[in-house]
Formats: C-alpha cells, structure tokens, sequence
C-alpha cells in the first residue's frame, strides 16, 4: 500500500490540489505544525506488518494542555473579536476539554467565558466534577455552570440561555457550539491539518496510507475529509465514533463537510462513501469505556507512554488495534493516528485506573 502515490501539494505543476484556506483570517493559539511521531514497540507489539505513526495535536500548545479545540478556535477568533463581544459562551459535558480550550482562549485574548457544562456522562467518581478539565476550567476564570441535561452534540437551548445570561446582564456574547463544530468556520482548522500532513509527507518522503481519527462533533473529521479530498484520499480517513450516537455524528460531519468544501472552494461535493466512520468502539456509552478501551488506554500508556483518555482517545485507539489485528489494512501500510488531546478526563476516572 505504500507506494507513495500522493503527490506533493507543494509543488506548483501538480493540478487538483488545492484548497482555498489562505483567505481566512488565522489568530495563532498553537506552537505550529505538530510532531509526526514513529510508534515502533506499539507497531511491533501489533504484529509488524503494519507500521504506527502518530500526529501529536494532544501537544500542540501551550494554552492549558491543548489538543483538537484550538486547530478549529484559530479560525473562530477573529470571527469573534470582530463581533465586538466581551464574552465566549460555549458548552460540553463536565469533563468537556472543548470547554477548557474555550476557557483557555478567552484568558489568552481577555474576554469573559461563560460555560454550560451539562451532564453527558453516566459516569459516578467521587472527583469528578472537580479535577481533570473542569478543575482547569475554573482555574482559568470561566464562569462555569453545572446543568442536568444529558448528551447531545447539536445546539442546546441551555446554551441559547447561557447567551441570554450574557445579554441580560449588560454583556455581549460570542456564541461557540459544541467542539466548535456547527460554527461556520468549525471545520476549517482540520483542513490546515491535512496540507500540514502533505507537507511533512514531502519531507518524510512517504505518505500515509490511513488516517485515524476520533469522532463526536464532527468537525475535526469533517475538515480533514475536505482537507484530504483536495488530494483525492478523503476515505482513507477512517474516523471512529465515540458518540454512541453515529447516525446524528454522521449528519452533523455531512453538513460541516458540505459548508467547509463550499468555504474551500473544493470545487465538488463529497460523495457519501468518502465519509468513513465505524461505529463499533463507542460501547458502551458516550464516555463510558468498555473494558477493550480501558485495555487500549494501558496499551498505550505501556508501549509507547502515550496517554490517551476513556472518552475520546482510548476509543480511536481500541479502534485501530482492532482494525490491525482484523487485517484491514494491507500489509505494509502506514498508519498515521491522529491523537487529539483529551488526558485531563483521565483525572475524572480515578476509580477506574486506580491499580493501574
Ligand atoms: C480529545 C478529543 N478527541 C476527539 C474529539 C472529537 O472531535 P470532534 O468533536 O471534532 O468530532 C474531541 C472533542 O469532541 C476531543 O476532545
């Protein structure tokens, strides 16, 4: 599979690749391109024939940890500022790490935030509404409220209320939905991930055949899958669902593909066989692992000392292993996971790995 048929985006005399980026407006939240990391004990220890790369967005700044989030808030924050608003209002779970990101964004420019955390996780730990995401949540000044709702990706009418909050007490709000996705410029920052891939496969001199990603809202996969269309490969984004809720996830990715595309200037529309998503991991429920998650997570953590979550990160891992081990993908083939972030939750489940 590795035959290196991708061609360079770089190079001007190859037609067909290129996606219209440039003309927005970008407020840098991250250190630049993130680290393509080898994984070799993780490859070895999964038969060989396969070899395992990982692209470190969990690394990728240094506002509070960072992860996915701040790809995709470095397109909506001149949105915001030119809005004139004075407070970032968005919403997640408890454990939210979008939430934290937005948290972070608004110390970093000095604006108000304003948070709905909603109760999306059957999930009882002693510490949970205190530590990991939340705990640096309030450390950073949001204005962080706990609400009984349960899981849900689209727009909520508890953050519609959140937003009224805002206006009734003399304040102007800037509206982000959750992980960033339904906002108009949600999946852009993913497409930046994609030519940032190309660039680096010109410098490593192979491309990869597969790209791994975790999916929820939708937009981190729907803008690698514009990203990646521009070079013909957008179904070898294989996203994994950790929603446990796939038919709305795969909804909501088609509506941000189909925005980000026109954005782009993509020039077509996706076909719906190039929206890849495998909806076997989410068991079994939205931030809930199954024991094969848990056993992903220590996998991981013991072959290559990567720290992946039990909500997102552990789920994508589960997935790819498996999908190793069932031989999907051909022999020799290069997999690049993309890791998005995530391990603050891992605080929220100290029961759970309490031996480990
Ligand atoms: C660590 C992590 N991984 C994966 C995802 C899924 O990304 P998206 O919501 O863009 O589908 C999220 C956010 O939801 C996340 O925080």
């Amino acid at each position: 599979m590795s035959d290196n048929r991708y061609a360079d985006p770089r190079k001007s005399d190859q037609k067909g690749i290129v996606v219209n980026l440039e003309k927005f407006e970008r407020y840098p939240l991250t250190f630049g391109p993130t680290a393509i990391e080898h994984l070799p004990r993780m490859t070895e220890a999964l038969g060989g024939k396969v070899e395992i790369y990982a692209k470190r967005e969990d690394c990728n700044s240094g506002l509070a940890m960072g992860g996915n989030k701040l790809r995709k808030l470095e397109y909506i924050v001149p949105d915001a500022i030119a809005s004139n608003a004075d407070t970032l209002v968005s919403i997640g779970g408890v454990q939210s790490n979008h939430t934290r990101l937005v948290a972070a964004v608004a110390a970093k420019i000095g604006m108000k935030c304003r948070l709905v955390q909603e109760s999306w996780v059957p999930h009882e730990d002693a510490v949970y509404d205190r530590v990991g995401n939340i705990l640096l949540t309030r450390l950073m000044g949001a204005d962080s409220r706990i609400v009984d709702d349960g899981f849900d990706i689209g727009l909520r009418q508890s953050w519609e209320d959140a937003m009224q909050s805002v206006r009734d007490e003399g304040g102007i709000p800037y509206g982000i939905p959750a992980g960033a996705s339904v906002h108009k410029f949600g999946g852009l920052g993913y497409v930046g991930f994609a030519e940032e891939v190309r660039a680096q496969e010109a410098e490593l001199g192979f491309a990869f055949d597969y790209i791994i990603v975790c999916v929820v809202t939708g937009s981190t996969q729907g803008g690698m899958i514009v990203g990646f269309a521009a070079d013909d490969r957008a179904d070898r984004v294989i996203g994994i669902d950790a929603s446990g809720t796939p038919d709305r996830t795969r909804a909501q990715v088609r509506e941000i593909v189909d925005n980000t595309a026109e954005l782009v200037e993509l020039g077509r529309k996706i076909r719906g066989d190039e929206i890849i998503i495998n909806p076997d991991y989410a068991y079994p429920a939205y931030g809930v692992p199954s024991h094969e998650t848990n056993e992903a997570i220590r996998f991981a953590a013991r072959t290559e000392a990567m720290i992946t979550d039990p909500v997102y990160e552990g789920k994508s891992m589960q997935g790819m292993m498996d999908l190793v081990k069932k031989g999907f993908f051909p022999d020799g083939s290069r997999v690049l996971y993309a890791h998005l972030g995530g391990a603050p939750a891992l605080n929220g489940y100290s029961y759970t790995y309490r031996n480990g």
